[in-house]
C-alpha cells in the first residue's frame, strides 16, 4: 500500500479541521516540545491544535520513558486542549477512547481487538500497539498519540521484542494520515457528544482491570492485588493480598502483570 505523501498531510488535516492550527513535521525532537512551544508563543491560538511527526528523534513517554519508533514506523502526534480541573479528565478518556476505537475499525477485517492498559495505553493480545502521554502546561493538556503502524518484529529492540506490536504485524496495511483522520473524528465526537459518565463507562469497558488480579511496581516497591476499583487519572484502587486496600497513582505506578 502506498502512503500519502507527507507533503499532502497538512491540507487534509486543516480540510477536516478547520480554524485549527495544524503543523506537520518531516522530522522533530518530539511533538510535545512543538506543542510546548506553541502554548508559550501563541496561546491564543492553541486550543485545538495539532502537531505532527512523520518521525520523532527523542519522543517520550510516561514516567521518564523513551518512545522507540523508528523512522517512518508510527503515527506520532500531539494535541491540545485548554483544560481546568473538571475538563482534564473528559480530554483523557476521549483520546483513549478514540484511539482505541479507531485502530478497532482499521483492525475490522482480522480476529483483533484494542483494550485499554490503565491508565492509558493501547494493548492488543498483550502486546502494546499506542501508547498517550498527557502533559499540562498553563492551562493546556498536550495529549500526545504515539502508534505502531508499520513497524516490524525485526526492528524491536530486545528488551521491547516480545512486549510491542504494530498494524502491520497485525496484518493491517494503513495509512498514517487516515489513521490520524480517524482518531480525530472520533476525538472530535467524544468530546462534543458524549457526556463524561457514557466517556468513563467506554473507558471502562475496554479496560479489562476491574475485579482482576494484577502485580504492580509502586515507589520501587512490588504489590499484588486485585483491581477494586480505576480511574485513568487517580489511580487504581487495590485490595493487596494482605488485606489492605491502598490507592496507587498513575504517575508513580507501573503495572507488571495484567490480563489483556
Ligand atoms: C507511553 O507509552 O508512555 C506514552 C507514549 C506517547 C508517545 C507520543 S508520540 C507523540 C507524542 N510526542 C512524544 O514525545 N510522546 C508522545
Amino acid at each position: 500500500m502506498n502512503e500519502t505523501p507527507i507533503e499532502q498531510w497538512a491540507d487534509a488535516i486543516e480540510a477536516r479541521a478547520a480554524g485549527r492550527v495544524v503543523q506537520v513535521y518531516r522530522e522533530t525532537s518530539s511533538t510535545q516540545d512543538q506543542a510546548r512551544a506553541l502554548i508559550a508563543s501563541r496561546p491564543s491560538g492553541a486550543d485545538g491544535a495539532l502537531i505532527v511527526a512523520a518521525h520523532q528523534t527523542a519522543g517520550r513517554g510516561r514516567l521518564g520513558r523513551k518512545w522507540h519508533s523508528p523512522a517512518g514506523t508510527a503515527l506520532t502526534f500531539s494535541m491540545i486542549y485548554r483544560v481546568d480541573h473538571a475538563t482534564l479528565d473528559r480530554v483523557t478518556f476521549a483520546a483513549s477512547v478514540a484511539l482505541a476505537e479507531a485502530l478497532d475499525k482499521v483492525m475490522i477485517d482480522t480476529a483483533y481487538v484494542t483494550a485499554i492498559k490503565w491508565p492509558n495505553d493501547i494493548y492488543i493480545e498483550g502486546r502494546k500497539i499506542a501508547g498517550i502521554l498527557v502533559e499540562v502546561v498553563d492551562g493546556f493538556a498536550i495529549v500526545g498519540l504515539g502508534i505502531n503502524v508499520h513497524l516490524r518484529q525485526d526492528q524491536l529492540p530486545e528488551p521491547i521484542a516480545g512486549r510491542a506490536t504494530s498494524l502491520a504485524m497485525c496484518g493491517v496495511s494503513a495509512d498514517r494520515l487516515a489513521v490520524l483522520l480517524s482518531i480525530l473524528e472520533r476525538m472530535d465526537n467524544s468530546l462534543g457528544e458524549r457526556s463524561e459518565p457514557s466517556l468513563l463507562e467506554g473507558w471502562r469497558t475496554k479496560c479489562k482491570m476491574f475485579e482482576h488480579d494484577v502485580r504492580l511496581k509502586h515507589d520501587g516497591q512490588i504489590i499484588e492485588g486485585r483491581v477494586i476499583d480505576l480511574d485513568p487519572l487517580r489511580g487504581l484502587k487495590v485490595l493487596t493480598g494482605r488485606g489492605d486496600v491502598v490507592h496507587l497513582p498513575a504517575a508513580t505506578t507501573t503495572v507488571l502483570d495484567y490480563p489483556v
